[in-house]
């Protein structure tokens, strides 16, 4: 793939970019320029490029606003001391997105090209990379595909468009690595069997808001789903994947079929198996989770994902009931996630050949 460049002739200026790297907040900034690649049936992908970050034209009959044809990725790229910058695992993004392209009968993006993009992108920007501070911050990229024809009929696409842009990032949650409280919903679910869970697709999160604003309502922080099926096993948050830790060392996680396939669950399952834990990949009911947190035969709980990293869970509440409260985030879960993130700082010996240096 070959990529033109058309720098930005107005640049968010250093004091100004000083600031917004001090406190980024998660998904409000984005640096100064974006990536771009076409595809149709005649000419495949093609006028690859970088220009300058701005607003789309888009007719108002493009496909993606009336049938949610799109599917997006979410990674990060980390500043290491020596001013270097590594993406951790893009080829595992750029692999789920050939997943997600498949389902939502959208053309494959070869993940070299994937990579290219992402890279090409970082390297222009590499300014918006801050430092890590003391809040672990990154420049969070978010790869995405649309479909871009002009046409109200219901079918594959013949127009679409890949894009990346990014965004500095702080914490997604505001609490840091504190225990957050989790709401179960029994009334929604976000996948059933031959659905979309297992893909990186908009339309998953768009049915996952009411249930969030619940959450919200209730005084919680997020929302856990439960299975389509017999609303009987954890399947994941509306944007994080679940893990269970248990006294005697085991470490549980839900299987893959209706959720997403969490690049930091997979992470995790090498991690913890390296540190001497049992990882099972099973189904685990919602009374196992209950009964366990209450007998202390889970000891600790958390969730994970890109935006979140690792983040302990406090609570489980529903209508009616609620487990023990736990105020700090427990020490399995936070040597978990000091192994992550010093992998991804580049602090401990990268054993798994998971980064790629860009810069
Ligand atoms: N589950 C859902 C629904 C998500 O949106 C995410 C975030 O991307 C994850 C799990 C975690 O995936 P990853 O670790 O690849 O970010
Ligand atoms: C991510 O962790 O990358 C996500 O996509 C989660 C959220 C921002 C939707």
């Amino acid at each position: 793939m070959e990529i033109s460049t058309t720098l930005a002739t107005q640049h968010v200026s250093d004091p100004r970019l000083a600031e917004i790297l001090d406190d980024p907040g998660f998904g409000v900034h984005f640096t100064d320029h974006m990536f771009t690649v076409e595809w149709t049936p005649e000419d495949g992908w093609h006028a690859a490029r970088i220009t300058p970050y701005g607003p789309l034209t888009l007719d108002p009959a493009t496909a993606v606003l009336h049938y949610a044809q799109e599917i997006f990725e979410g990674m990060k790229a980390y500043r290491h001391d020596d001013g270097s910058i590594w993406a951790f695992r893009p080829e595992a993004n750029a692999e789920r997105m050939v997943h997600s392209s498949r389902r939502l009968a959208l053309p494959v993006l070869e993940p070299a090209d994937f990579i290219a993009a992402v890279e090409a992108l970082v390297t222009v920007d590499q300014r918006w990379v801050p430092e890590e501070g003391a809040a672990e911050k990154s420049l969070y990229v978010r790869p995405f595909m649309i479909a871009t024809d002009k046409f109200l009929g219901v079918r594959p696409a013949k127009h679409v468009t890949f894009m990346v842009i990014a965004s500095p990032a702080g914490p997604y949650f505001s609490k840091g690595p504190l225990p957050i409280t989790l709401w179960l919903t029994t009334e929604y679910t976000r996948a059933g069997r031959g659905g979309m869970g297992a893909a990186k697709t908009g339309g998953n999160y768009a049915s996952s808001l009411v249930a969030q604003q619940e959450a919200i309502e209730q005084g919680c922080d997020q929302v856990v789903f439960l299975d389509g099926q017999e609303l009987r096993y954890v399947e994941e948050l509306g944007g994080m994947n679940m893990y269970f830790v248990y006294a005697d060392g085991r470490i549980v996680t839900p299987q893959l079929g209706t959720i997403l396939e969490g690049i930091t669950r997979s992470s995790i399952i090498e991690i913890a198996g390296k540190m001497g834990h049992q990882v099972e990949e099973r189904r685990i009911s919602v009374d196992e989770w209950r009964d366990g947190v209450t007998s202390g035969e889970i000891s600790e709980v958390f969730a994970c994902g890109t935006a979140a990293v690792v983040t302990p869970v406090g609570s489980l509440r529903w209508a009616g009931g609620r487990t023990p409260e736990v105020a700090e985030a427990g020490k399995v879960t936070l040597a978990i996630r000091q192994a992550l993130v010093d992998i991804q700082y580049g602090r401990a010996d990268d054993t798994f050949g998971w980064m790629r240096r860009i810069v």
